[in-house]
């Protein structure tokens, strides 16, 4: 049974709809032991086009994030479900305030507010109470529509009255989904630079470019930031449209070349880069250029494995592995665990998340690297254990691995200042 208190603060803090987002975090000593259960739920109401206000619960387990959309009315009550498993809440207001929840060990329930007040038994708000126009409770898109967009105008996305274009809604739906991405790793990048100079970033395998576009349309313009994009592709069509494009817009630091990511060289830092949907090993290819420049970030969508599904080899699997359908699929999941580990061995924070829903495609898998700024604690002995757990990997299931040849070639960065 949820303790008493615990039920009166949710009726009273999250019954409104005028909150952003609620976050519930410090699992108690017995379910941080179980490995199953979050270590955190992030909880935002969101406007479904269709099916109207649900709450979309984003919950971490270990290093993976699921994400569950509830309808409204259930909302509550599954909040309250899960704090019988979480000491702490933050709920923060679209008026800027918060309420902060903890409770302790026998379930006395302590609450911090900031610039909120409950709202009356009457249905009236008391003096300073929250109240925020429904519009705000809808999904705030980074890029907006209804203003129109010059580049999502010239790429089909966009009418010039700002509407979006049915048959490209899921496209600017997953740009908007990008660049909620690029703006969670925004420190990271600004972080690490001084005043002068520009945040670079590579895009590998850059195609049609409406992504790479997105990303200088965010940070450059929406933002001000000084940046400088490469995009590049093997193919000619692709960069010679996409640069007319650049030019076309005015957009100076936004250059695209024709090439291949193994081949490419840059001189200087690089900052971000990035490779959606890169074909097979060419993934490997731009994580390895990534580390050996000691990016701060990497986001990595792949796509199509074959390298790893043609060498499997596990008798306990082999009931799986001898359809084809699961020889890929598993080969895609093992490839990206493995990846994770080895940029884990070389000192990443990495995360796996949902790119897309999966309606769209199965290929939806972001490998998102942080390099943090302060090495944390035993980071030394952490990345020993993740090397030691790719090579465990490797030996286990009879398989050789571009990322891990091309981190065996650079000696996994040893020859890069260790922090
Ligand atoms: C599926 S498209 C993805 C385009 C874009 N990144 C996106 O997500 O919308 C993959 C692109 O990667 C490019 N590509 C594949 N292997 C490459 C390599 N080794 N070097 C450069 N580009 C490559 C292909 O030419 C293709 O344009």
């Amino acid at each position: 049974m949820t303790p008493p208190q615990t039920q009166d603060w949710i009726n009273t803090w999250l019954t409104r709809t005028d909150w952003k987002e609620a976050t519930l975090s410090q699992p108690t000593k017995e379910s941080a032991a179980d490995i199953e259960i979050p270590t955190k739920i992030r909880v935002r109401p969101v406007q479904l086009k269709k099916g109207g206000l649900h709450a979309q619960f984003e919950s971490m387990v270990g290093k993976q994030v699921f994400h569950e959309n509830v309808v409204w009315s259930d909302v509550t009550g599954k909040i309250s479900d899960w704090m019988k498993v979480f000491r702490q809440a933050l709920i923060t207001y679209h008026g800027g305030g918060s309420v902060h929840v903890t409770i302790s060990p026998k379930g006395k329930v302590s609450l911090h507010l900031k610039d909120v007040t409950a709202f009356s038994d009457d249905g009236q708000t008391e003096q300073n109470a929250v109240i925020i126009p429904s519009h705000n409770r809808e999904k705030k898109y980074l890029l907006q529509e209804g203003t129109p967009i010059p580049f999502l105008i010239e790429l089909g996305v966009m009418r010039a009255d700002g509407t979006v274009t049915a048959a490209m809604y899921h496209k600017f739906r997953q740009l908007n989904r990008y660049l909620e991405f690029v703006q969670d790793v925004l420190p990271e990048l600004t972080n690490h630079l001084g005043d002068q100079e520009p945040i670079r970033i590579v895009d590998f395998g850059c195609g049609k470019s409406y992504l790479t576009f997105a990303l200088y349309h965010y940070m450059k313009i929406q933002l001000g930031l000084n940046i400088e994009i490469i995009g590049l592709d093997l193919r000619k069509d692709v960069i010679q449209t996409a640069t007319a494009l650049a030019e076309k817009l005015g957009w100076s630091a936004l250059h695209f070349q024709i090439g291949d990511i193994g081949k490419f060289e840059f001189q200087g830092n690089v900052n971000m880069v990035v490779s959606l949907h890169a074909c097979d090993t060419a993934t490997d290819a731009a994580i390895a250029k990534a580390a050996r420049w000691r990016s701060n970030v990497i986001f990595a969508v792949p796509c199509c494995q074959h390298e790893v599904a043609r060498q499997l080899e596990h008798l306990d699997l082999q009931p799986l592995l001898s359809h084809g359908l699961f020889r890929e699929r598993f080969a895609s999941l093992w490839t990206d665990g493995l990846r994770a580990l080895a940029l884990e061995a070389i000192g990443y924070n990495t995360q796996m998340v949902e790119f897309i829903e999966t309606e769209h495609t199965p290929k939806n898998i972001l490998i998102r690297a942080v390099m943090p700024k302060k090495a944390p604690t035993n980071y030394k002995e952490r990345m020993a254990i993740a090397k030691s757990k790719v090579h465990e990997m490797l030996k286990a299931y009879h398989v050789k691995q571009q990322l891990i040849t091309y981190f065996d070639e650079m000696n996994w960065m040893k020859d890069v200042e260790q922090r």
